[in-house]
């Protein structure tokens, strides 16, 4: 459909919009999958402590799935303006193509951190990622409630992320471990 505007959210948007959307559909992006290798240092984190939040990596095997927003035409521009200061720290936003549940492949658009920001982490062992997420916490909260909330986001749509879902487990038995 032409002119529409649609942004696919595989993070902290699919639980946390704080704009207004048209329809909202279940959806996934091929060749990418989510890793938590950027660092945050004005959301879930400090510049003297990062906390580790998502990016998209290209991974040709494998697909990313999310929610994809239809805004509203009047309003589209002034939305992502909004989120694109909200995400200033590393985020570029590229067009990509965005398969939605029901088959239909639309154009969008999406954040992404690449290798090149300055925030950017990288790969880590699961263990050392978990123990980052663990004890940081930024002005928009600590960095488990952002895992934890992601965590069962994800279940609520029956979407099955390994990477999330083992570092959400690793993060509970961490502070467990430290009350
Ligand atoms: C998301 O929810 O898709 C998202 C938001 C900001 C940065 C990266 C991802």
């Amino acid at each position: 459909m032409k002119n529409e505007t649609w942004l696919f959210g595989y993070g902290s948007i699919m639980w946390k919009t704080g704009f207004n959307f048209e329809n909202r559909e279940l959806c996934h992006v091929k060749g990418w999958t989510r890793r938590f290798w950027q660092g945050s240092t004005d959301h879930r984190g400090t510049p003297e402590f990062p906390g580790r939040v998502v990016t998209l990596i290209e991974s040709a095997s494998e697909h990313c799935w999310g929610t994809a927003y239809r805004l509203p035409a009047s309003d589209a521009n002034n939305i992502l303006e909004d989120l694109d200061y909200r995400e200033k720290g590393g985020y570029d936003r590229p067009d990509l193509s965005l398969t939605l549940d029901s088959g239909r492949t639309i154009a969008g658009t999406t954040y992404i951190a690449q290798p090149r920001n300055h925030n950017y982490l990288g790969e880590s062992s699961l263990e050392d990622i978990a123990r980052q997420i663990s004890f940081s916490s930024g002005p928009s909260g600590s960095n488990k409630e952002y895992i934890l909330k992601l965590h069962q986001t994800l279940e609520q749509y029956d979407i099955q992320d390994d990477h999330v879902a083992t570092l959400a487990q690793l993060v509970l038995k961490q502070t467990e471990s430290t009350l």
